[in-house]
């Protein structure tokens, strides 16, 4: 083979990479290529004097592409997953198209595969098999539910105080049915410009549909509606119904549930009478706070790491009340106080001890004494009271205690 003819070859092979790896949004991979389309441009130039100014015009345009791909502009992970090649005909978008270029730069969207699975999840049983019902076994025995007419799927709002595992739960629902996950901070793809958010809510969906399995997972719902104070305007209006008439699309897909959508939210008075009323998220699971047996796990999960021989199940007790996050930052804390007594007063310490434990607790108040009875007055006497009963029914105690 002529060198010349070697060189096309390897153009070629770059630029069908470069879209390839484009289409499955590993924008670093597709930049990386789009860089060597443009040297071998630039080398058939010289080899091709007949065409010498076209190829040098190509090498340009390649690398402005690959710019336009940088690093840090785009925030697409895919963790190397490759998506199926699926992509909606009427919004033709590469990165040689200049508008696509432009708006892939601004996307927040997150793909992960991740490994979390509900037994790293302490406590919240009876939860995780109503998800597993809902969505992991639709997704595992798509022809058992096929076979008994049973539909699966539906949207499921998880609703409760913060940092007792909403997230953690979405993240291993995706785990578990070996799905991508998508999750997207409501708050940031909140745009002030009329259609942008609702043209970001539509991108979502269609990177979803470029899977096999996705679970998508809306954080701070409450947020799609704004504050309840400011009324309802127009705007925030047709980002609902953006979001409903997506996850109307999704259903058309057909009998085998390939799409999740999962919503979550702390302020669950705030989350849009639309949303739940309309019956996409025919779900609604409470979160609750760790029970006894939980907080054992969690504080074995936030010592494994650490020297440590305090018996776990007296922990749990001193903790009752505490959310799972703050009992894994305890464990933090309390590793600390030997950890800088040894380094800077050179103390013997060796392991973390009751009593450090007892003094993290004693500065550390639980923020669910604020939220519980914040909740449970937000709540009460709403039309959404019932919906919402298992709430308020946890939150007895802390309002007797605040
Ligand atoms: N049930 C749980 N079991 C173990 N760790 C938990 C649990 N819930 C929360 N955590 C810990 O707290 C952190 C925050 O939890 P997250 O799922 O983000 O809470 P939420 O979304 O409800 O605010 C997690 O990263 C994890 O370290
Ligand atoms: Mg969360």
């Amino acid at each position: 083979m002529e060198l010349k003819d070697e060189v096309r070859s390897s153009f070629k092979r770059s630029h069908n990479l470069a879209r390839k790896y484009y289409d499955c949004g590993d924008l670093s991979k597709a930049r990386m290529e789009y860089l060597k389309c443009a040297r071998f441009a630039e080398h058939l130039s010289e080899l091709t004097p007949s065409k010498r100014k076209e190829f040098h015009e190509r090498a340009e345009k390649f690398r402005e592409i690959a710019e336009g791909l940088k690093a840090g502009d785009i925030k697409v992970y895919t963790n190397g997953i490759v998506p199926k090649e699926e992509r909606k005909s009427s919004e033709p978008r590469t990165a040689e198209d200049p508008r696509g270029r432009k708006d892939r730069a601004k996307e927040l969207i997150l793909v992960e595969k991740p490994s979390l699975r509900f037994k790293d999840i302490a406590g919240l049983d009876s939860v995780k098999e109503r998800i597993k019902e809902a969505i992991v076994y639709p997704f595992r025995y798509p022809d058992e539910y096929r076979y008994f007419g049973v539909r699966g799927g539906g949207g499921i709002l998880l609703y409760g105080p913060p940092g007792c595992g909403k997230t953690m739960l979405a993240a291993a629902a995706a785990g578990e049915c070996n799905a991508v996950f998508i999750n997207i901070k409501i708050s940031d793809i909140k745009d002030k410009y009329v259609g942008e958010s609702e043209k970001k809510i539509k991108d979502v969906f269609n990177l979803a549909r470029g899977y096999e399995r996705a679970i998508i997972f809306f954080d701070e719902i409450d947020a799609l509606a704004g504050e309840r104070s400011g009324s309802q305007e127009g705007h925030e209006r047709s980002l609902v119904n953006e979001l409903l008439s997506q996850m109307d699309g999704l259903e058309a897909k057909g009998t085998e549930k390939r799409y999740l959508v999962l919503a979550a939210t702390n302020r669950p008075w705030d989350v849009d009478i639309a949303l739940r009323r309309a019956g996409r998220f025919d779900t609604t699971v409470f979160i609750p706070h760790p029970d006894r047996t939980a907080r054992r796990k969690i504080f074995e999960i936030g010592l494994a790491d650490k020297p440590c021989r305090v018996n776990v199940a007296e922990l749990a007790a001193m903790t009752d009340g505490y959310a799972s996050a703050e009992i894994i930052d305890i464990c933090e804390k309390a590793a600390k106080i030997p950890l800088r007594e040894r380094i800077k007063e050179g103390k013997p310490r060796r392991e973390i001890v009751l009593a450090d434990f007892e003094r993290v607790i004693a500065e550390r108040k639980t923020v669910l004494l604020g939220w519980y009875p914040k909740a449970v007055r937000e709540l009460t006497g709403t039309e959404e009271a019932e919906m919402f009963q298992e709430l308020i029914e946890a939150g007895e105690g802390y309002v007797s205690r605040g």
